[in-house]
């Protein structure tokens, strides 16, 4: 038992690490584009087969469409890219 619990641990403690790494930005993206980015569509577009986006150019090029144009929100570019960084490390994983 005592071995178990330390192992969880263990792995806990790493798993942990490696998201407190990337958490700020990706947790920023989030939370960013779930406030401007839902209204007109769900993230399925972000996975449906036919998607538009092929390539991280193509993604930064419809985030910023997406952002500057149908969602009107006024993002600083670290904030887009934190947005970017979320789609792209959960949705299109270029
Ligand atoms: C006013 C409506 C509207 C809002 C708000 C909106 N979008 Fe879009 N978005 C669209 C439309 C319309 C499409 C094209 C969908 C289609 O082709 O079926 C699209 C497509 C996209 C795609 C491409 C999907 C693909 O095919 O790969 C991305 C990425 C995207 N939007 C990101 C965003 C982000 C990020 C935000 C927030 C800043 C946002 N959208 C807010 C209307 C909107």
């Amino acid at each position: 038992m005592k071995k178990i619990i330390a192992i969880l641990s263990l792995t806990l403690a790493s798993s942990s690490l490696a998201f407190a790494k990337q958490d700020p930005v990706l947790a920023h993206g989030k939370k960013l584009h779930n406030e401007r980015c839902t209204k007109c569509h769900t993230d399925e577009v972000y996975t449906r087969k036919d998607r538009q986006v092929k390539t991280l150019r193509a993604l930064s090029n419809q985030v910023n469409n997406c952002m500057k144009g149908a969602a009107k929100a006024q993002w600083t570019p670290s904030e887009t890219n934190s947005v970017i960084e979320y789609l792209n490390t959960n949705y299109y994983k270029f």
